[in-house]
């Protein structure tokens, strides 16, 4: 698609890329577990068995000060009844948005099966031992980035970038069992938890659990 293109030339080309190519798992919610963690792993252990790319790579929603809503892709770091866990910056904008709005989304989407999992719901960061944990677990550099706490600001000298990692790689070298503080694993404790499958039909089918109490409620949607 060169440049300059109008938009109607856009919008058929857009038209013309194949969505839900297939061949596309069944998906029998009246079979559906009770809850929504088994499913969810029965799903995600498709995607790594059939080679999807990045199965574990979703998308975390959150809203600013202001409201406006902000998104992007992390790693999913762990899942259990308490929740689906990521981890990232306490001082990064998503842990600033975090910080005052402790409510967020997360969304997966394994596209050679055509199924999404949408889950919203309140954070609350894990414990200090925790977050060490994953910081730890964490290669040198994206440690070493992590003490430097930019992330997200404007990066105007990389120069002086490279001379600021060169110096907290040094002190990662000196001490492996450093750890940042403020690299924080958060848990989303979903309150909803939707999973959609897409059929070639386009008749496409969704299961909702919502949580009532300690079991969950499921609930099939109009696509
Ligand atoms: C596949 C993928 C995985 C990522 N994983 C993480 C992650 O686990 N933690 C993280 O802080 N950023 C991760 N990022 C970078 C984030 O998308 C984002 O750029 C960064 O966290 C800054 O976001 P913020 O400015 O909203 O705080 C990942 C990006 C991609 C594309």
């Amino acid at each position: 698609m060169e440049d300059g293109d109008h938009g109607g030339t856009v919008r058929a080309w857009l038209r013309g890329i194949e969505v839900f190519a297939g061949p596309l798992p069944e998906f029998e919610p009246e079979r559906a577990p009770a809850d929504p963690v088994r499913l969810f792993l029965s799903w995600l252990s498709d995607a790594v068995a059939d080679g999807v790319r990045d199965p574990h790579a979703m998308t975390l929603s959150t809203v600013d000060e202001a409201g406006d809503p902000d998104a992007r892709v992390l790693i999913l770091k762990g899942v259990d009844t308490s929740g689906w866990q990521f981890a990232g910056h306490r001082l990064s904008p998503k842990g600033h948005q975090l910080a005052v709005h402790p409510r967020a989304a997360l969304t997966f989407y394994w596209p050679e099966h055509g199924r999404q999992v949408r889950l919203r719901g309140p954070v609350t960061p894990a414990s200090a031992q925790e977050g060490a944990a994953d910081f730890l677990g964490r290669s040198a550099t994206a440690r070493a980035e992590s003490l430097l706490a930019r992330q997200s600001q404007y990066l105007t000298d990389t120069a002086e970038r490279d001379h600021d990692l060169a110096k907290a790689l040094a002190l990662i070298d000196k001490d492996p069992s450093l750890v940042d503080s403020a690299w924080t694993l958060y848990t989303l404790a979903p309150a909803e938890v939707e999973f959609w499958q897409a059929a070639k039909s386009r008749v496409h089918t969704r299961l909702r659990y919502e949580r009532a109490g300690d079991s969950w409620q499921r609930f099939q949607l109009w696509s």
